[in-house]
């Protein structure tokens, strides 16, 4: 049995009310189930965590380390395209993780095109609206097995 940590950047929390025409409908708490039932099914443990504060995801990346977290999907959100800090913490922990995002940054504005974490990823899956998670959480069960 594994330990994967989701964890999700800020204003994820706005979920299915946040810009929904980019984000779709789905809140974070459904996301977050989908993603549970799939790890649960693989008899792998779940957890999650959301933060709007840069310094709270590095103290839970820190942490995953003493809790034998053996994988994280991580949609950085807006810091994606700003955190060394964040990008520094999952360096210093060397768990595998996957970059996921609901939007495609590639196809939006020029300042999103950057990321601080697809270069030290094991993949990152954009694009797929909610279920970005679900084929992260396919992918990170394949890895794990
Ligand atoms: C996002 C894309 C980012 O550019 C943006 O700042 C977000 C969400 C996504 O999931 O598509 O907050 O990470």
């Amino acid at each position: 049995m594994a330990t994967v940590l989701q964890l999700h950047g800020p204003n994820l929390n706005l979920l299915g009310s946040r810009e929904t025409s980019i984000y779709g409908q789905h809140t974070m708490a459904s996301i977050d189930r989908s993603v549970e039932n799939l790890l649960q099914a693989s008899a792998h443990k779940f957890i999650c965590y959301q933060s709007n504060h840069e310094g709270d995801l590095v103290d839970r990346i820190q942490q995953a380390s003493q809790q034998s977290v053996d994988f994280i999907i991580i949609n950085p959100a807006a810091y994606t395209h700003t955190s060394v800090a964040i990008r520094d913490a999952l360096l210093a922990v060397s768990i595998p993780f996957i970059e996921v995002h609901l939007s495609n940054p590639l196809e939006r504005e020029a300042f999103r095109h950057t990321s601080y974490f697809s270069d030290i990823a094991h993949t990152v899956i954009s694009g797929h609206g909610a279920e970005s998670y679900t084929l992260a959480a396919k992918a990170a069960i394949e890895y794990l097995d």
